[in-house]
C-alpha cells in the first residue's frame, strides 16, 4: 500500500460507535469501552497530523446521550476531564487547536473550565483543529442558529446565514463522515453541514480503530467521485 494519499478530505467527522459492544464482548463495564475509545481518539489525532488532515470532529456526547445511566454519563465526563488534563501540553507541542461544538452549560464547572482553558491556550494554532461535539445535536444546532438570527433582527434568511450561525461557523463542512461499528445512521450529527459529505461505515468497533483503519478510510474517500449535485 503506497503511503502517498492524494485528494485528502479537509474535514473528517467521526461518529465513534461501538464502545459499549467492545466492552460487553469482553465482559467489562461500558465505560471501559469509552476509556479504550479515548485511546482511539489519540491514535486518530496522531494520524490526522501524520497525513495532513486539517479538521477533525469527534461526536463525544449527543443531546440524546443524557438518556444513559448517571454512571455512564459521569464516566464519560471523567474521561474527558482526564484527557484534557493529560494532553494539555501535548496539544501545544503538536500545535493542535481544540474547540467544541454543542452547549456546555449543563456540564460540571471544572470540566467547562478545563475545556475553555485549553481552547484559550491553543486558539492560535492551525496545524490541525480538533472539535469535540459534546451535548451536541444537529437539530439543536439548527434551532439555536435560527433563534440567533431571529434575535439579530432577521426576518428572511439564506442558506449561508444559517451556515454562518451554526456551531461550525469557523470551520468547513465535513468532507468525510465516518461511523464505526457497522451501524448506518447519522444519529442527529452535523445534519445541515453533511448535505454533501461522503459517508463511510466501516465495521470496526471504535476502540479498535487504528492507523490502518484510518488509512483505509482515506483510500475509500480517494475513490469517491464528489459531484455536489453536478455532473463530472
Ligand atoms: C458511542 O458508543 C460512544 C459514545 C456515546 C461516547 C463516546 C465517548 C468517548 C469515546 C469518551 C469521550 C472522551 C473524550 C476525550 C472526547 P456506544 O456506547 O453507543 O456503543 P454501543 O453502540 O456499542 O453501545
Amino acid at each position: 500500500m503506497s503511503s502517498k494519499i492524494y485528494k485528502l478530505p479537509s474535514h473528517i467527522a467521526i461518529i465513534m460507535d461501538g464502545n459499549g459492544r467492545w466492552a460487553t464482548k469482553r465482559g467489562l463495564p461500558r465505560n471501559s469501552g469509552h476509556r479504550e475509545g479515548v485511546r482511539a481518539i489519540e491514535r486518530t489525532i496522531n494520524a490526522c497530523l501524520k497525513y495532513g488532515i486539517k479538521y477533525c470532529t469527534f461526536f463525544a456526547f449527543s443531546t440524546e446521550n443524557w438518556k444513559r445511566s448517571k454512571e455512564e454519563i459521569d464516566g464519560i465526563f471523567e474521561l474527558l476531564r482526564e484527557y484534557l488534563k493529560k494532553n494539555d501540553n501535548t496539544f501545544v507541542e503538536k500545535e493542535v487547536k481544540i474547540s467544541y461544538l454543542g452547549v456546555i452549560d449543563p456540564f460540571p464547572e471544572d470540566l467547562k473550565k478545563a475545556l475553555l482553558d485549553i481552547m484559550e491556550k491553543t486558539k492560535s494554532f492551525d496545524k490541525l483543529e480538533v472539535n469535540f461535539a459534546i451535548n451536541y445535536g444537529g437539530r439543536d444546532d439548527i434551532v439555536r442558529a435560527v433563534n440567533k438570527l431571529l434575535q439579530s433582527g432577521y426576518n428572511k434568511i439564506t442558506e449561508s446565514d444559517i451556515l454562518n450561525a451554526l456551531d461550525t461557523k469557523n470551520i468547513p463542512e465535513p468532507d468525510f463522515v465516518i461511523r464505526t461499528s457497522g451501524e448506518m445512521r447519522i444519529s442527529n450529527f452535523l445534519l445541515y453541514q453533511m448535505a454533501y459529505s461522503e459517508l463511510y461505515f466501516p465495521k470496526v468497533l471504535w476502540p479498535d480503530f487504528n492507523e490502518k483503519h484510518f488509512l483505509k478510510a482515506l483510500k475509500v474517500y480517494q475513490k469517491r467521485n464528489r459531484r455536489f449535485g453536478g455532473i463530472k
